[in-house]
Formats: structure tokens, sequence, C-alpha cells
């Protein structure tokens, strides 16, 4: 089958298991991932294909978001072997898939394709997106947006910027999201200038 038709069978089928996501993992999510990792691809010289499929699937499986991953993952693999991929294809695809998940438990990438969906998905962690999501995510989980209360700030939304969201731009492997970073995460600075300016009326 053709590469662009793989791709809009992919996209058909993640539609129908990320439509009803409000975790910020959302349809939305997963095609600009698929967008970003096939822009990085062309740049970086990397396999435009496997990149942009791995974006498309890279949260298919995913603990906090499936029951069972096993039964999820081995569902993907069942539907791209019958639109034709091949079991090499698929086994790159998978490879990127957990070198995105990977860094969860803080291995490092081993594929180029890995390196630069896991860059897709921090880049759309971050910048405007990212703010929006982190609140959706927040909220999904009941937690504060932010607090005066010093025992509780550690769980509140806004502490996650400094956990996590601000380091991310160094995280980069690539250089390219390296560029891509830069503008979103002076953006995040800005928003929490303006959200204390805000808070302290
Ligand atoms: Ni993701």
């Amino acid at each position: 089958m053709d590469e662009r038709i793989i791709i809009s069978k992919i996209e058909d089928y993640v539609a129908t298991l990320f439509s009803k996501d409000a975790t910020g993992h959302d349809y939305y999510h997963m095609k600009r991932v698929a967008t970003v990792a096939r822009k990085i691809a062309i740049e970086e010289n990397a396999d435009i294909f496997i990149s942009e499929a791995a974006g498309w699937l890279h949260d298919v499986g995913d603990r906090k978001l499936f029951d069972d991953p096993n039964a999820a993952k081995q569902d993907m693999i069942n539907k791209l072997t019958s639109w034709g991929v091949g079991q090499e294809v698929i086994a790159q695809i998978l490879l990127a898939i957990d070198d995105v998940s990977f860094s969860k438990g803080h291995v490092k990438p081993v594929t180029l394709e890995g390196k630069l969906v896991q860059d897709a998905d921090r880049l759309d962690a971050i910048g405007a997106i990212g703010v929006a999501r982190t609140f959706a995510y927040g909220g999904f989980n009941n937690r504060l947006i932010h607090t005066e209360e010093k025992q509780e700030q550690a769980t509140a939304t806004i502490q996650h910027f400094y956990d996590k969201l601000l380091l991310l731009k160094d995280l980069m492997n690539t250089d390219s999201a390296k560029r891509l970073a830069e503008e979103r995460h002076r953006f995040m600075l800005e928003f929490l200038q303006q959200f204390y300016k805000e808070w302290d009326c």
C-alpha cells in the first residue's frame, strides 16, 4: 500500500482511539506530534514515514491512557500488518515508540527516529499548547492550579513547570528541536511572570 494511504489509515485509527480524551492526549496532540516529527525528520535526514507513523502512534499503549497497554499495542500491530506494512518496518516504528516512552524511565532513545519523535512530543508539552495541556491534565487529575498553602504547592499544576516543563528545552535530542524549543520556552517564562502578577493583583 502507498505510504500516504497508510498514514491516512493510521490517522483514522488514532482518531477513534483518542477522540474523547480530555487529559491533553487527544487526537490533535497526536496530529501535532506527527506533523512536527515529519518536519524534523526531513531536516535531520531521518526516515520520514517511520517518524510520522511513530508520531501518530506514540501514545498507543501508554499506561496512563490505556487499561490494557499490551492489548492496545497488539491491536496496533495487527492494524499495521493488515494495511500491508512490512514486519521490519513495524519493528522500527515500535522501536521509535518505545524510545519515546522509555524516556519516562530515563533511558535515552537509541534510534534517530525515536529521538526526534521524543523531541516532537516534548515540544508539544511546552509553549502555549503546553500551558493549555498542562492545566487540562491537572484538572483531569483534580489538581489545584496554584495555592498559597506551602504543603500543597508540590502537587499544584504550577509546580509542574519547575519540575519538568522548564527543563525540557535543554533535553531536546536534535538541533531542529532545540531551535523550535527556544520560542516556546520564552513564552512559558512570560506566562509565569504574568500569572504571578495577576495572582498578586
Ligand atoms: Ni504524547
